[in-house]
């Protein structure tokens, strides 16, 4: 038996999930495929579902597996939370976590890094008359700091989006308008500060991958390696790394790509803590280069030991 694995059979592993996002349900089923398949493997592991007093619940752990979606808890807070009291924990830090949660900042820092990234609009005050000057229909209405699709909006003319824009307001203050890119939609996920072969994504149902598509079996098509001319392909992942390093993300993460009709990629975003459940994009491209869900969760689980 190799040295970590024997190593982290005399920790005991907290894999904390839940918390009161809107990804609640998601987190609780990924928390739900990680235990199950850490207690497989003999690993000492106990569910901490993250409340607002969860700190009593770490008290016995060694180690905190972070399978939080959204905020609070892929933002960085969490992560601050364990630093502080000195429990090593998975995946990316305190800023790489805040920084990827904060979409708008994540453009930025993608551009600086000469990362393509769909056109958008942000500002303080919504000018629908100017969005619609710099950005061609369709236009993607989205929250700055969300996840799993929620309040994404896709809109072709002006009274759709006048509609979707108040009903969208109601929910998320912080919003901004990005352009559409039709073509196809890719991520590809890091591990080790390695690129993960590249998941085309066909939603069969939807206009685009949205929570249904991305959370009920058989709504979407996966096609793994995605179905990309080599040299564009690389540069999806040559991209998906350099997103991933630029927004201080480590130990693993996944980025989500649109590529237009000549395969050209736009990153949306880096995803600290992706999907883990069985059949997530994460675990599908680890299965593509002969990693089972159980090994992919022993990587992560081994992401933690720069903490220790
Ligand atoms: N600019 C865009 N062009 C085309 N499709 C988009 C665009 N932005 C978002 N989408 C669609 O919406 C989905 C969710 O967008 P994303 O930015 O990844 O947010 P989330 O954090 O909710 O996953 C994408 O997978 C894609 O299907
Ligand atoms: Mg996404």
């Amino acid at each position: 038996m190799d040295k970590e694995r024997k190593f982290f059979l005399r920790r005991k592993i907290g894999v904390l999930y839940g918390g009161w996002s809107l990804e609640r349900e998601i987190s609780l089923r990924s928390g739900a495929c990680i235990i199950e398949s850490l207690k497989k493997q003999n690993f000492k592991v106990r569910g901490i579902d993250v409340d607002k007093n969860f700190t009593r619940k770490l008290k016995n752990i060694d180690v905190a597996f972070i399978a939080l979606h959204g905020r609070p808890g892929e933002d960085g807070m969490v992560q601050g939370i364990l630093e502080f009291i000195g429990i090593p924990y998975t995946g990316s830090g305190i800023i790489g976590s805040a920084i990827s949660m904060d979409k708008i900042i994540s453009k930025y820092i993608f551009t600086a890094k000469g990362i393509p990234t769909p056109d958008f609009y942000y500002k303080e005050h919504i000018d629908i008359d100017k969005i619609f000057e710099q950005l061609k229909v369709p236009i993607v209405i989205k929250p700055r700091a969300e996840g799993s699709s929620v309040g994404v909006t896709i809109v072709e003319t002006k009274k759709e989006f006048e509609k979707a824009l108040k009903k969208t307001l109601r929910k998320f203050r912080d919003l901004y308008f990005e352009q559409y890119i039709p073509g196809m939609i890719a991520t590809c996920g890091i591990i080790n500060e390695i690129p993960l072969p590249v998941l085309e994504i066909v939603p069969k149902k939807r206009r685009f991958y949205d929570y249904t598509s991305k959370y009920t079996h058989g709504m979407t098509e996966y096609i793994i390696p995605a179905r990309i001319p080599e040299k564009k392909y690389k540069k999806v992942q040559d991209f998906a790394l350099t997103a991933h390093k630029a927004i201080g993300a480590s130990g693993f993460s996944r980025v989500d790509c649109v590529l237009d009709y000549n395969y050209n990629a736009y990153v949306l975003e880096v995803n600290t803590i992706p999907g883990l459940l069985y059949e997530s994009n994460l675990p599908i491209e680890a299965r593509a280069i002969g990693l089972t869900y159980d090994e992919l969760i022993f990587e992560i689980l081994k992401t933690s030991l720069m903490r220790f």
